[in-house]
């Protein structure tokens, strides 16, 4: 083995990926074969049944145990070490042999880990820039229910901030929960940044997923806005020597720094809803999506609210979803999924999406207040249209 054959940390990711996966499909077996041998015992299966599910089973468990007795690590580990014997501390490359020892002997400490811890902590990557990519997504709630959502394809890039839309029971929360790994499709493909979302990789790929819901009192679990944002960081196992800073960062970007001694409950709903916001960014995902988040908030804390949205816009580090009832909030959005009987049935720029309003209204929809007042200065002879917000309307029209 050269130096350069080595292992890496990379190598030792893989391998907690792997066991990870293993050790889920083991787990898995197990359970059915619980299942198989109760309803054996109950008379409602035969005993071919039960055998089926114990050779599952068995091979499930011989898989993971092949995979643990993996040796490259002791390989790696016993080559570094030779290769630093046999060296004279006068040669020059003695520094470099001694920290590839010193290396090896830690990912060999990190693979006796990730046995104990069955592929805890494996990451994925970042593989493309697609940060979503859905394909043909059907999902029922009952065998006997029609799809909620019904063959759904989209592709959307990392950074973009996308409004899904549709008249209640769309399928809109059913989507968003398909997304966050919640509801498991009954049919189609999910990828996220290019990996492909499996049973068992589920929880790993929810790393680069975070979600603020509709009701603000419905979020929380600490007794002070410290212990909330800390809530989802201990679950993650972050080292607590790094938390504080985490904590205080997330705070800051929602602009409750001051609060963090404060108790949840007693906040107003506008802020209730900036540390729901700051809880899901300390885990730092990639991609966040608000599913009417501002919904049931006074104006006051709507607009609080839709500003933080806006300033997370603008800094293009995530890719936002916002599932709004608040057709104004469209104009803000890159990309606008208009959903209708849990089908995306138009996909484009506000701009696109609105020069066809009457489409919108036939499913139910209404039409951004700035959309209305252009398309009234139309019917009266005007050529106003394409305007972002009120302030570029009005400057249109004091064009005129
Ligand atoms: N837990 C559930 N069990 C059974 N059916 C459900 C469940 N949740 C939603 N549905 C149904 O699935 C369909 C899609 O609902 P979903 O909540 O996704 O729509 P939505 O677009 O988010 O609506 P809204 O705008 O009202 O929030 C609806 O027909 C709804 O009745
Ligand atoms: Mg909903």
């Amino acid at each position: 083995m050269s130096n350069n054959k080595f292992l890496k940390d990379t190598d030792l990711n893989e391998f907690k990926l792997k066991l990870n996966d293993l050790n889920d499909k083991l787990t898995r077996s197990g359970k059915k074969l619980v299942i198989a041998k109760s309803k054996f015992s109950k008379r409602e299966v035969d005993k071919e049944f039960v055998i089926k599910y114990s050779e599952e089973y068995k091979q499930a468990k011989a898989n993971y145990l092949e995979a643990c007795k993996d040796s490259k690590f002791i390989d790696n580990f016993n080559n570094a070490k030779s290769q630093l014997k046999n060296a004279k501390k006068s040669d020059d490359n003695y520094q470099d042999l001694y920290n590839q020892y010193k290396y090896s002997k830690a990912l060999f400490k990190g693979y006796k880990i990730a046995v104990k811890e069955r592929g805890f902590g494996g990451e994925l990557y970042a593989l493309n820039n697609v940060a979503l990519k859905l394909d043909d997504i059907k999902f029922k709630y009952r065998e006997d229910h029609p799809y909620a959502v019904n063959g759904v394809s989209v592709e959307i890039e990392h950074g973009n901030y996308v409004a899904i839309i549709g008249h209640n029971g769309s399928g809109k929360s059913t989507l968003s929960k398909i997304i966050i790994g919640v509801l498991e499709p009954t049919k189609g493909n999910i990828e996220v940044y290019g990996n492909k979302v499996t049973k068992s990789n589920i929880n790993i790929v929810r790393k680069f997923l975070g979600i603020v819901f509709q009701n603000p009192d419905n979020q929380f679990i600490g007794s002070t806005v410290r212990d909330d944002i800390a809530f989802g960081l201990e679950n993650r196992r972050i080292e607590p020597s790094k938390m504080s800073d985490i904590i205080i960062n997330a705070a800051k970007k929602v602009n409750m720094q001051d609060f963090l001694d404060h108790e949840p409950l007693m906040l107003s709903g506008g802020q209730k809803q900036r540390v729901a916001i700051a809880s899901a960014l300390a885990l730092s995902p990639n991609i966040l999506i608000f599913d009417e988040a501002t919904s049931m908030l006074d104006p006051k804390g709507k607009n609080e609210v839709k500003q933080i949205m806006i300033e997370l816009k603008n800094t293009r580090e995530k890719t936002i979803f916002s599932i709004t009832h608040d057709m104004d909030e469209i104009l803000n959005a890159d990309k606008v999924m208009v959903m209708n009987k849990g089908q995306l049935v138009k996909f484009g720029t506000p701009k696109e999406i609105l020069s066809d309003k009457d489409f919108l209204r036939s499913i139910n929809l209404d039409i951004p207040f700035v959309a209305q007042v252009e398309e009234a200065l139309q019917n009266l002879g005007l050529k106003i249209s394409g305007s972002e917000n009120l302030d570029e309307l009005v400057d249109k029209i004091c064009q005129i």
